[in-house]
């Protein structure tokens, strides 16, 4: 199969679906690859690298759509690589389906045969396919490098000449992939962190990162059920309202409060109140890492840093790109794991019994295979 990588478009991104060493491999399985000249630059990947490692450079964004079988990227296509595609051509991209309706309807349209990289089911045989997972990552260690900066304080704490200085007490809501990131990052840094998640199974991992459980209710009351991927499932008002109120008396106390909470394909709840913000320690920050989705603080405006109430409120919805090596090359062996299962000699194998192309397959043959159907 021809595979084709072309520059990423979307403003401010930085990352490349494939780097040299899955380059290698996919050549290695007889596949060939074409490369957008400059495609690599902003991940400090040179032309010549790819071109090593076995892959054909092309002038052009338009090359690349016109010679490969099946279009690589990081974000969604946009309208101008949309009008590229063509019939039974292959894409495999992060499409945020679920809230792209408009678009898994214009690539059933174009009969162009898709897979999101945001749709990999979280069994343990996919692990190694989770772009989802290691993006996460990433978000989850540079929120906290972000909040250290912000900080008018030290994380640790230090015991000096000038006196003593007590550590920085941090909040992460949301201990999945990117808050548990959040937390192992923060203990390094030297601060104390509590955690608070909707999902009472994480528990045993946040105590085992050195955090403390925040818990709803005298027996630690389960948040929210979550679902057979492990998801979290949208809690009712009146949980939500539980909630916040605990999440208000833990807030007082933080220097940084990290949000990564988020519900697939929901807008994000609402955890941090305004209110909440005006009760917090002045010089106090916030990084909410579900900008993207709404935000779970109230005063949240997505690529903006604010000021309110004395709290520095941020919210990039795009980290990974600000790590563009390490993302660019988690993401491409997440693609590479991924291709491995989807595609063989021939092409694509279409087995609907596989369970990976099953959930990933968003449109195929004009149809829509998964997301709105309307
Ligand atoms: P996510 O990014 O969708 O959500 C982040 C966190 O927010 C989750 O832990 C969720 O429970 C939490 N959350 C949602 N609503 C909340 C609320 N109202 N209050 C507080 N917290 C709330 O989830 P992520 O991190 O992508 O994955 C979730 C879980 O899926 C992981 O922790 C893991 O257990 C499982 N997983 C399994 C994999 C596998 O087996 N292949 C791979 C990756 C994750």
């Amino acid at each position: 199969m021809i595979f084709g990588v072309p520059k990423e478009s979307e403003p401010g991104e930085t990352r490349i679906a494939m780097v040299p060493d899955t380059v290698k491999g996919l050549a290695k399985k007889g596949h060939s690859v074409l490369i957008q000249s400059g495609a690599g630059e902003s991940a400090f990947i040179p032309d010549k690298e790819f071109e090593a490692a076995g892959a054909k450079i092309v002038a052009d964004a338009a090359a690349v759509f016109a010679g490969a079988d099946c279009i690589l990227k990081v974000q969604p296509p946009n309208p101008a690589e949309l009008e590229r595609l063509r019939a039974n051509q292959g894409l495999i991209s992060f499409l945020w389906h679920l809230r792209n309706p408009d678009l898994v309807r214009q690539l059933a349209k174009a009969k162009v045969t898709s897979f999101s990289m945001d749709a990999i089911p979280r069994i343990t045989r996919a692990q190694s396919m989770d772009a989802l997972s290691s993006m996460s990552t990433i978000s989850g260690y540079k929120a906290v490098l972000l909040a250290a900066q912000l900080l008018p304080k030290f994380f640790p704490m230090l015991t000096t000449a000038a006196g003593t200085v007590r550590p920085a007490q941090g909040l992460i809501l949301g201990a999945g992939v990117a808050g548990l990131q959040a937390i192992a990052t923060a203990r390094r840094l030297g601060a104390v962190v509590e955690a608070f998640d909707a999902r009472p199974v994480v528990k045993e991992q946040v105590l085992s990162l050195g955090a403390t459980f925040v818990e709803l209710g005298e027996k630690g009351e389960p948040g929210s059920s979550q679902d057979k991927y492990g998801y979290a499932k949208e809690a009712s008002e009146e949980l939500l309202a539980k909630q916040r109120a605990l999440i208000h008396e833990r807030v007082k106390l933080a220097d940084f409060v990290i949000t990564t909470a988020q519900i697939p394909g929901r807008p994000a709840p609402l955890l941090v109140t305004k209110a909440m913000v005006q009760d917090m320690k002045p010089g106090s920050v916030i990084v909410d890492l579900a900008g993207e989705t709404g935000g779970n603080c109230e005063l949240t405006k997505a690529n903006e840093t604010i000021v309110q109430h004395r709290v520095t409120i941020t919210a990039p919805t795009n980290l990974p790109a600000t790590m563009p090596l390490d993302s660019s090359r988690m993401y491409a062996r997440n693609l590479a794991t991924l291709i491995a299962e989807l595609v063989s000699e021939k092409g694509f194998t279409f087995d609907w019994n596989n369970e990976v192309f099953r959930e990933t397959c968003i449109t195929n043959a004009g149809e829509i295979k998964k997301g709105e159907k309307k």
